[in-house]
């Protein structure tokens, strides 16, 4: 199903690949940046690479969670059967070490962005609220959020900091049943409104600005290819290459996310 959560789904390359010039990075820089005060509609789609110099690791790569835990702990059937022993390792991943995480130079230059109007909204598969702790309105949470937990039962939702996570499984106070975070599992639907706006965005999208993603999981990978089938100038900042790089991206900034972010920034404001 198109909705559905899933990871390790490859592109067909059946993008025509258009083979780019090699520029020294800072006309690289000055390019993307005219292309982003040309455009009247620019969407950021952000990975968890945007995170990694706020101290969240990424899912993927040599120190990638999933070399270190197993996917299926965020697998909605798995989880659905075994929600107590999933519960401790998801604390231990999403609650243990990352709750004083906070923005980096990447979210606040995007969020800096919106508020000059140069950028309308972003699209995020991250699910650690930074974008909105830095200041950006406009955030399509493609993947949810893991400060709010829901009860699957009754559907009350749970600031996550008005819960004690020390006795887990967290439980609803109306009926009992076990929370669930409210970030979507894999094999779970992606929400009605977050992908409606996202691909909407896409569609409008005369640039789009992929940071730190791997392009492996879908439906959202889909994001930045719809905006490309839809005309949008494709500017990828990735230290790597990705599954974007040689499909859909126009202009790759190789490096790191606030680094390129900055420099970026410093053509704009
Ligand atoms: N700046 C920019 N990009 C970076 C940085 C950095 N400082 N550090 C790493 N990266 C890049 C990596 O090169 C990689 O391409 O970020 C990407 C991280 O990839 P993933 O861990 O696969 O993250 P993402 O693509 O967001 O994963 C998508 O997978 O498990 C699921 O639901 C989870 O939303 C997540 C989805």
């Amino acid at each position: 199903m198109l909705y559905d959560h899933h990871m390790g789904i490859r592109f067909k390359k059946n993008i025509t690949f258009k083979t780019k010039k090699i520029m020294p990075a800072n006309i690289l820089i000055e390019k993307s940046a005219e292309h982003i005060i040309k455009s009247k509609y620019t969407v950021a789609f952000t990975g968890a690479g945007i995170s990694v110099e706020s101290g969240i690791p990424p899912f993927r790569g040599k120190h990638g969670l999933w070399n270190r835990y197993n996917p299926e702990v965020l697998d909605l059937s798995f989880y659905l059967e075994n929600p107590v022993h999933c519960w401790r390792f998801i604390r231990e991943i999403f609650y243990d070490f990352f709750t004083d995480a906070t923005p980096n130079d990447a979210h606040l230059v995007l969020a800096k962005m919106e508020e000059k109007g140069l950028l309308q909204s972003v699209v995020t598969q991250n699910i650690d609220n930074l974008h909105q702790e830095a200041g950006s309105k406009t955030v399509h949470e493609f993947h949810g959020n893991s400060k709010r937990l829901k009860c699957l039962k009754c559907g009350k939702m749970f600031d996550v900091t008005d819960i004690d996570l020390k006795n887990i499984p967290p439980k609803c106070d109306e009926d009992g049943e076990i929370l669930k975070p409210d970030f979507i599992f894999f094999g779970e639907g992606i929400p009605r409104k977050a992908y409606e706006n996202s691909f909407a965005d896409a569609e409008n999208a005369e640039v789009c600005i992929i940071v730190g993603s791997t392009g492996e999981v879908t439906p959202a990978s889909f994001v930045p290819r719809a905006a490309k089938q839809n005309g949008a100038t494709i500017i990828e900042i990735n230290p790597q290459e990705s599954l974007f790089t040689n499909y859909i991206t126009d202009v790759h900034l190789k490096g790191k996310a606030s680094e390129i972010l900055n420099q970026i920034g410093n053509h704009l404001f």
